[in-house]
């Protein structure tokens, strides 16, 4: 039997944290990771856009027989999911409804802080989500921009690090949050000095390893895993020239990424349009 790939997408790199968490999760499948680097970031583009973007992406991944989809970002899971789900004949998993799971069910003082791009803040979808689960939590959000770029260029344990963790995240903390959803991919990367200006009180909610429980929660109730003895294939797409994916990916996903393949989406689906892969 032919076990198809789990697809997953991001804007750009930082899915791979999702990524890893999945593999770690599923060390059997084969997946298929897109990263949309020629339009990253999406955290600072309208929703029609992520959208349109996100939409194409999907077309693509589906086109290459995928079994399952994951939207590994957070803006795109935020503007996104709710077409995607009614569009493709598999499932869609974002990392937004696993992430509020988690928080909500490890809050204690019922008070949970959310930080994630300008557009996910902005579409309170967090917020929304954590409140379907239990409407008497109080959310608490903060756009952290400056966060993405920081993670790409690797400063996450310097003084720039700590100075805009600290602006960022400290009315958070003085508004006695004791929950702080890291709502998106680039965050983890900055777990350690989130966690040293946030201080012992606060859990961290990586929503990573919970949509990697999600995703196999999902296969195996619709006995879509593949055998456990088996051992997964990975490979990478990128819509940008790959070098810089290439030396930023191998950090994210702490070790060393397979080959990585340009593909141009604009082309995907247009007569004549080749939609051809380069290798790098
Ligand atoms: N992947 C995006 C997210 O999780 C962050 C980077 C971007 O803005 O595209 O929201």
């Amino acid at each position: 039997m032919a076990w198809k790939a789990i697809g997953i997408f991001d804007s750009g790199v930082g899915g791979l944290t999702v990524l890893k968490e999945v593999v770690k999760a599923l060390p059997q499948e084969d997946t298929i990771y897109l990263g949309d680097t020629a339009r990253v970031p999406y955290g600072t583009k309208s929703p029609e856009t992520v959208v349109r973007y996100s939409r194409q992406i999907a077309e693509y991944l589906f086109s290459r027989d995928i079994k399952l989809l994951v939207v590994a970002c957070n803006t795109a899971s935020a503007v996104a999911l709710a077409t995607l789900q009614r569009e493709l004949p598999i499932p869609v998993v974002g990392v937004i409804e696993p992430g509020a799971r988690r928080a909500a069910a490890v809050t204690r003082s019922g008070k949970v802080g959310v930080i994630g791009t300008a557009a996910t803040v902005g579409s309170s979808a967090y917020t929304k989500a954590i409140k379907r689960i239990n409407p008497e939590i109080q959310v608490v959000t903060r756009a952290c921009p400056l966060f993405v770029p920081l993670a790409e260029e690797g400063w996450v344990e310097n003084e720039v690090a700590r100075l805009t963790a600290s602006i960022y995240l400290t009315d958070l903390k003085a508004q006695g949050v004791d929950t702080l959803v890291l709502g998106c991919t680039h965050y983890p990367i900055l777990k350690e000095v989130i966690a040293e200006v946030m201080g012992d009180g606060v859990t961290l909610v990586d929503s990573a390893q919970e949509t990697a429980r999600t995703v196999a929660e999902i296969l195996g109730e619709n006995a879509l895993l593949r055998p456990a003895e088996e051992v997964g294939n990975h490979h990478y797409f990128v819509t940008d020239v790959p070098a810089g994916f290439i030396r930023v990916g191998n950090r994210f996903l702490g070790g060393r990424l397979g080959d990585v393949y340009q593909v141009n989406l604009e082309d995907e689906g247009k007569e004549g349009g080749s939609g051809e892969e380069e290798e790098p």
